[in-house]
This record gives C-alpha cells, sequence and structure tokens, in this order.
C-alpha cells in the first residue's frame, strides 16, 4: 500500500550505477541537493549492497527471494517518490537495474508486508541518465520509462534529463557546470516533490 503522504515528502534516490565513482552518482548527489533545497527529504539506497544474484528461477523456487530484494521492497515502500538515475549499457539500463527490480516484481505481499510490485504502483518516478557519450544515455532512459511507467505502473514525470559528456559535466564542488542543466535538475525535482506530496 502506498504510505501516506507526510508534509515533507520523503524521495529516494537511486543511480543504476555497477561501479564506485559513477557519473550516475554525481548526477543522483546534484539531485539530492535539490531534493533538500525542495525542502523534502532525501534518502539514497545502493543497488550494489543488496547483493542480489542474478534472478534464477530454479534458486527463487528452491530458497525465494533473496533478502535484498525484500530490503529494495522496504526502502521503496518507506518512500513517496523515486529520482533513479541511469547509466547506458549498450543502449540499454544497466543489468544491475534491471535484475533488482525483477527480483522486486516477485517479491509476495506477506504477513502485512506488500508486494514489490504494490510499493510501486502510482507512486511518482523521475527519470536522469548521463554518460561520457554525447547523448547521454538517453537510449537507456527512454527504456526505463517503458519499464517502470508499463510493467511497474509508476507515474513517470514527462519531463526528464540525460547529461552527455558527463566526464567534463561537473565542477569540483560536484554541481553541473552547465547552469542551464542545473536549473534542468532544480525543475525535475521540484515537480517529482509536489507530485510526491499528494495525499
Ligand atoms: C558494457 C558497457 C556498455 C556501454 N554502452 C554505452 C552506451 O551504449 N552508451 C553510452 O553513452 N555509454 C556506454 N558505456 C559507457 C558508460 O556510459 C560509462 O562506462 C559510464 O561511466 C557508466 O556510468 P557510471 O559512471 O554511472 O557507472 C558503456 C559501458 C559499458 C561498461
Amino acid at each position: 500500500m502506498r504510505p501516506a503522504a507526510m508534509s515533507r515528502p520523503r524521495i529516494l534516490l537511486i543511480a543504476g550505477s555497477a561501479r564506485s565513482r559513477a557519473f550516475s552518482a554525481r548526477l543522483r548527489d546534484v539531485a539530492l541537493r535539490e531534493v533538500e533545497a525542495a525542502g523534502a527529504e532525501p534518502r539514497t539506497l545502493d543497488l550494489r549492497a543488496l547483493d542480489l544474484p542474478l534472478y534464477d528461477g530454479d534458486l527463487e523456487a528452491r530458497a525465494g527471494v533473496p533478502a535484498g530484494a525484500r530490503t529494495l521492497r522496504d526502502a521503496l515502500d518507506r518512500t513517496d517518490g523515486l529520482l533513479f538515475v541511469t547509466p547506458e549499457y549498450n543502449a540499454f539500463p544497466t543489468p544491475l537495474a534491471l535484475n533488482a527490480f525483477d527480483w522486486l516484481s516477485r517479491v509476495q505481499a506477506a504477513e502485512g508486508a506488500p508486494g514489490g510490485m504494490a510499493v510501486l504502483a502510482d507512486k511518482p518516478v523521475a527519470l536522469m541518465s548521463t554518460s561520457p557519450g554525447a547523448f547521454g544515455g538517453m537510449r537507456a532512459l527512454a527504456l526505463m520509462r517503458q519499464y517502470l511507467g508499463g510493467a511497474f505502473q509508476m507515474l513517470v514525470l514527462p519531463q526528464q534529463l540525460a547529461v552527455g559528456k558527463a566526464g567534463e559535466a561537473f565542477d569540483d564542488t560536484g554541481a553541473l557546470k552547465d547552469a542551464r542543466l542545473q536549473q534542468s535538475v532544480a525543475d525535475i525535482v521540484r515537480r517529482l516533490v509536489a507530485l510526491s506530496t499528494r495525499g
């Protein structure tokens, strides 16, 4: 069940990267500061720390869903909105992200806790991407929109942002050098926070 919106909405920020020092984590942190500036409560989740094996139907039949999938379910259940920053691997979102959300979709409601699909249905999500390439991962962005909006029935914000040439995009303080891109992050976050405040 969707948690009741609070006066200070909780926004979970996830970067779909499979490496440390990730560009997507840097963009996530730009967004995190804007979440704070918008008066909302940011939280982050490291998908790698969930330690989820590659989805395996035999493993699921034998041992059920791994604990990391329930950890992801709980984190998403405790948030009013999601901001997801995806890298791009061969025009796709990362296997790390897809695998985590595929496992999430297998979590069933039990002992008063909701199922994995239920915690995302009708929940707002804002999408961003970044990559060293000129297009900034926008092909992965389109697929994340389809995945989270189509399969998980999330409310995907129409506004999105792809930050290209990631190697040169951030200054020493972690901000985006291009003021228009920085403003886009702020605008998207403000819209997400406003949507996440709805009852
Ligand atoms: C398997 C693989 C495929 C990649 N494919 C693309 C791609 O299609 N488009 C792109 O812009 N960058 C691509 N890259 C480069 C990534 O954008 C780059 O490694 C980036 O740093 C990953 O994001 P992160 O820094 O958030 O981890 C690819 C990298 C890997 C490892």
